[in-house]
């Protein structure tokens, strides 16, 4: 799963929401708490790897920001920079963060925009999908984990179109409910079509532990492991 299997991964986490600002004051951005790479980013340092958290616009902090090397990010254009520099010097990307799917096309940077008794129309375009344009920078030897959050039934089956079609070794699927929450019901699924899940709802905390543990086997049972 690495490139030299006994040596420890250098780890690349996303975590937390976008902004994508519509004027100076104003954006467009997402419920995300960012806990969820936090805790990550925690399990993956207190196991020894080097690692890096871009992190977003978000209230959670590393307690000890001397054991995570910490970048952050607002845009979805500031973490595809971010992602384009970091990315070549790691190993394993786990890709919590919430980015946006769209963005204003005209961003009114410097003012505010008015009051206005005829309403506002926001014209949207679509942003790039990081993921799925990683794959161009992406060695055979790195491993790429992203997260799909989806609504109810077709958790799964979407989780599973994700992850073939953003070319990625394993998704987990979080049902909505994940998003700002403490705790999470998530579901690790792997390119061999193999499903995995933690016992029950659990905190981030454990089910980072718990992550961080599948990963190390299937890193094991790879060739050269
Ligand atoms: N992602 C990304 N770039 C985007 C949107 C999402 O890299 N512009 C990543 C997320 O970080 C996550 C994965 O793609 O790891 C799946 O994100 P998700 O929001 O579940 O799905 P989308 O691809 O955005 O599709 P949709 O919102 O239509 O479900």
């Amino acid at each position: 799963m690495f490139a030299e299997q006994n040596s420890q991964p250098k780890v690349l986490i996303t975590a937390g929401p976008t902004q994508e600002p519509l004027d100076s004051v104003r954006y467009l951005g997402n419920r995300s708490s960012g806990r969820m790479g936090l805790s990550l980013a925690e399990e993956s340092s207190k196991r020894g790897f080097q690692t890096t958290l871009l992190l977003g616009p978000s209230t959670v902090c590393p307690p000890d920001p001397s054991q995570i090397h910490l970048l952050r990010f607002r845009t979805t254009e500031e973490l595809r920079i971010l992602l384009r520099d970091q990315w070549p010097n790691h190993d394993l990307l786990l890709m919590a963060a919430a980015v946006s799917d769209f963005r204003p096309v005209q961003q009114s940077q410097t003012g505010k925009i008015r009051r206005s008794e005829q309403g506002l129309r926001l014209d949207l375009e679509p942003t790039p999908d990081l993921l799925a344009s990683l794959g161009e920078l992406t060695r055979p030897d790195q491993t790429v984990i992203g997260f799909a959050l989806e609504a109810g039934e077709s958790l799964i089956s979407n989780a599973r179109k994700k992850l073939e079609s953003k070319h990625l070794d394993a998704i987990i699927a979080n049902p909505l409910q994940t998003l700002d929450s403490e705790t999470v019901q998530a579901t690790l699924l792997l390119r061999d079509g193999t499903s995995l899940n933690p016992e029950g709802e659990i905190s981030k905390q454990r089910f980072a532990s718990w992550l961080f543990d599948q990963i190390e086997h299937i890193r094991s049972q790879s060739p050269g492991g």
